[in-house]
């Protein structure tokens, strides 16, 4: 995988660290949860709910990690994604388990992007969208919900209000008086089909 942009690591050590994207792993569990519980207090999830993500489509799910070398190399999560398909506009309910990935999922969903703010403004985060976005050409669509008045964000990658009904209303509120059910539609999903590549 390509590093990307260099950050300093720390306030207090002006080290620079290199930020590169990889699949996370059941080990970074621990690091991940402390960083949702830094990002997202009011939006709390179980560490079953990320532990499932990561067992049932580990494709889709990434860790930042940025690595400083003082002789020998540290590496610290300072960011993360997830992401999986399901049915269209039927996304979890906050903190809820999946079960399964459904046979019949016919939507990307991208759950959760949250980069600690002194990885932010790199362009980490839109590299790591662009990885998402290329698993979910396999769909027609993609799909989040926006909280935090992020919308500005993914109108940049083509994501525009979605259609909800009564159930997706009911979860939206969980996720906030903010909260938007954004989509996009996939373009490359055609000429991937046309071109006898798998759509799942
Ligand atoms: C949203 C978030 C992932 C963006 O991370 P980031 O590191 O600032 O993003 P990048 O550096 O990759 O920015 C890419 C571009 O998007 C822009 N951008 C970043 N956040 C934005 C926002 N909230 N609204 C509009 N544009 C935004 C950047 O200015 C940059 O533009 P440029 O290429 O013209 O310079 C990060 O702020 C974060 O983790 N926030 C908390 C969690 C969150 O809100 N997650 C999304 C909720 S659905």
């Amino acid at each position: 995988m390509q590093p990307t942009k260099s950050v300093t690591s720390d306030t207090r050590a002006p080290t620079e660290a290199i930020l590169a994207w990889r699949n996370l792993s059941l080990d970074d569990i621990n690091d991940l949860i402390s960083i949702a519980n830094e990002i997202h207090p009011d939006l709390p999830e179980s560490i079953q709910v990320f532990s499932e993500r990561i067992n049932l489509f580990p494709e889709g799910c990434l860790a930042l990690e940025a690595s400083t070398s003082d002789g020998k190399i540290t590496s610290e999560l300072c960011g993360y994604a997830i992401s999986h398909p399901i049915i269209r506009r039927q996304p979890p309910a906050l903190d809820a388990l999946l079960g399964e990935i459904s046979p019949s999922a016919d939507q990307y969903y991208i759950h959760d992007l949250a980069l600690l703010p002194k990885a932010r403004g790199c362009g980490s985060a839109q590299e790591g969208v662009g990885k998402l976005l290329a698993i979910a050409a396999r769909y027609e669509t993609t799909a989040l919900v926006s909280v935090y008045n992020s919308a500005p964000f993914w109108n940049r990658f083509g994501f525009v209000a979605g259609g909800t009904d009564e159930v997706l209303e009911r979860k939206l509120r969980e996720y906030g008086d903010d909260a938007v059910f954004l989509e996009r539609q996939n373009g490359n999903h055609e000429s991937m089909a046309r071109g006898n590549t798998r759509v799942v």
